[in-house]
């Protein structure tokens, strides 16, 4: 098989084809590390992957981090810690096998909320809703070089706080106090524009909009500011939109991209396994 990469979008994401997971090649999995520096985010689709498989994959990128803390702590299937379960599927006891339930979750980049944050995030799906659900990618390089320059100047050199108190489901992270004030929040400060390590290139790093803050400036201006900033983010133009099957492998970078999932029927079942690549560093300003 012969392995092509093709572009999902002007912005964001390649698909890779002709490639099982389960028996790679260092040659194939070449081509895939270079697909995911250039793209940001890859897809791979009609995989038949165990747990096993997913994290002897997730591992050739780097060590593994541990799952974040959800609204019901750090979830994994027995013997895979490693593993992170997104599902609103319910066990014996009536409890959910893993986290973020049905609903919308807004956009974000994970973990960023830790110093050193992921580099990357996997998700790999075993049941998907008839419909709903989609996950949407943004390409924050493209995001960036787009910026219009009275907003570049205005983040430039500038760090922005990264809310640790709350998940993208709008859940409190489990044992951590309510907070709706940026200052009192747990969390991590980030350049606002990074320098991506992969392909030198700058990059948005905003992370999630909920308690977020901009430095040096007022909480009100800082608000108005991240208003600016979130609206230029999301415009179509650096979005692609997921349309899951069963067997995808969806890999992202979380330095390069954000991510946002649309709800679903609570009625029916979704479950995704996830990984998570350590970072390396912690992340370095863009200078010019
Ligand atoms: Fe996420």
């Amino acid at each position: 098989m012969a392995v092509t990469v093709r572009p999902v979008s002007e912005a964001v994401g390649a698909e890779i084809s002709g490639v099982d997971l389960r028996s790679l090649s260092d040659q194939d999995f070449a081509a895939i590390e270079q697909a995911w520096t250039r793209h940001s985010m890859i897809l791979l689709r009609g995989q038949q992957l165990g747990d096993d498989d997913l994290l002897a994959f997730s591992r050739r990128f780097g060590e593994l981090d541990p799952p974040p803390n959800q609204e019901r702590g750090r979830i994994s299937p027995p013997g895979y810690p490693d593993i992170y379960v997104v599902s609103n599927v319910l066990d014996a006891m009536g409890d959910p096998i893993g986290a973020l339930g049905a609903g919308e979750a807004a956009w974000h980049t994970d973990m960023s909320y830790l110093d050193t944050p992921p580099d990357a995030s996997m998700l790999y799906s075993l049941e998907i809703p008839e419909s709903g659900g989609n996950t949407s990618f943004c390409g924050m390089q493209a995001a960036c070089d787009a910026l219009p320059a009275d907003l570049r100047r205005r983040i430039e050199g500038r760090r922005v706080k990264h809310d640790g108190t709350y998940n993208s489901g709008g859940y409190l992270r489990k044992g951590v106090t309510p907070t709706d004030d940026p200052m009192a929040a747990p969390g991590a400060w980030h350049p606002a524009i990074l320098r991506h390590r992969g392909n030198g290139r700058a990059t948005l790093y905003l992370g999630r909009r909920r308690n977020s803050y901009v430095e040096g400036y007022s909480p009100e201006e800082s608000d108005a500011l991240l208003a600016e900033l979130w609206a230029h983010i999301i415009q179509r133009r650096f979005i692609y939109e997921h349309v899951w099957k069963l067997g995808d492998l969806v890999m992202w970078d979380n330095r390069s991209t954000m991510h946002r999932r649309d709800e679903f029927e609570g009625t029916a079942r979704r479950i995704m396994h996830r990984t998570q690549i350590k970072g390396t560093m912690k992340p370095v300003a863009f200078v010019a």
